[in-house]
């Protein structure tokens, strides 16, 4: 039988506990950036792309929890990689639009020598992101495709509306494409379903933000995901498609992250295909 004395210690010590994960997962993690190093391979890679980088940041979600500090924080550790190229893999805001002004006016100080592309999420509301985004010198990608040159070597970046809450055109997006190497921004990873059926070589996506919570040795308990716990986080590779899933910079639903740090992923990409 266990002592009043015991029972006591023992309750206590599973309070501290308990305090001491709530305040990590709402103070310490969800600001704990961590910067992923990931090399991606592309088969004829034209010579002048060698060693690209592109920096992503993805699901900012500001909002009361997520604040200007925290993101201006981001934006300079993205600009001190020195990127070639940004792109942000949309979930600008949480839920309130009047946060796009302000996070859209943190993103404008973003530097990338090639550019700065985005897609939209399944938070944000389609015509005023791309407005906030476009007064911000970020170009946003609706089913479209840019080119992205240098001397007479090029390669495109594309991007896709939103698969829950837009209409998403891969067709459009890769519409008048060549052979050159093709990179596409989707906001949420279930894309790949119908990306793999297509002359894609690299997807940048977020959304899932690596479930948020996750416990050791289980996982994380929800993934919004019709493919559960599949396309979390990390690296991928689906036929001859590569797929990267970002965890995201802020939160949303609860304030907290616990074991799914926030991600600033820089990429440098290199020739030859297979999974790095
Ligand atoms: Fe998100």
């Amino acid at each position: 039988m266990i002592s009043r004395r015991t029972f006591i210690k023992g309750a206590s010590g599973c309070a501290v506990g308990m305090v001491s994960v709530g305040s990590y997962s709402r103070f310490l993690e969800p600001r704990w950036v961590e910067i992923s190093n990931v090399t991606i391979k592309i088969n004829d890679l034209p010579k002048r792309f060698e060693g690209l980088k592109i920096v992503q940041l993805s699901d900012i979600h500001h909002c009361k929890y997520v604040s200007k500090d925290f993101i201006r924080k981001c934006v300079r550790k993205a600009n001190a990689l020195f990127p070639d190229v940004i792109v942000l893999t949309g979930d600008y805001v949480f839920s309130d639009q009047g946060y796009l002004p302000p996070v859209a006016k943190e993103l404008s100080e973003l530097r990338a020598k090639d550019g700065v592309f985005a897609v939209v999420g399944n938070h944000d509301d389609k015509d005023r992101t791309y407005d906030e985004l476009h007064k911000n010198g970020i170009r946003l990608l609706i089913n479209e495709h840019i080119v992205l040159y240098r001397a007479k070597e090029y390669i495109f970046i594309a991007g896709i509306d939103d698969i829950w809450k837009g209409d998403t055109d891969i067709k459009r997006a890769l519409k008048g494409m060549d052979e050159n190497p093709k990179i596409l921004l989707s906001h949420n990873p279930d894309a790949i379903e119908i990306i793999q059926h297509e002359d894609v070589d690299f997807v940048i996506s977020g959304h899932t933000h690596g479930g948020q919570v996750s416990f050791p040795f289980y996982g994380p308990p929800i993934v919004y995901s019709k493919f559960g716990t599949r396309y979390t986080a990390g690296l991928f590779c689906e036929k001859n498609t590569i797929m990267y899933v970002n965890r995201g910079i802020g939160v949303s639903n609860l304030p907290v992250r616990f074991f799914a740090r926030p991600e600033i992923t820089q990429f440098t990409i290199k020739n030859n295909l297979q999974c790095a």
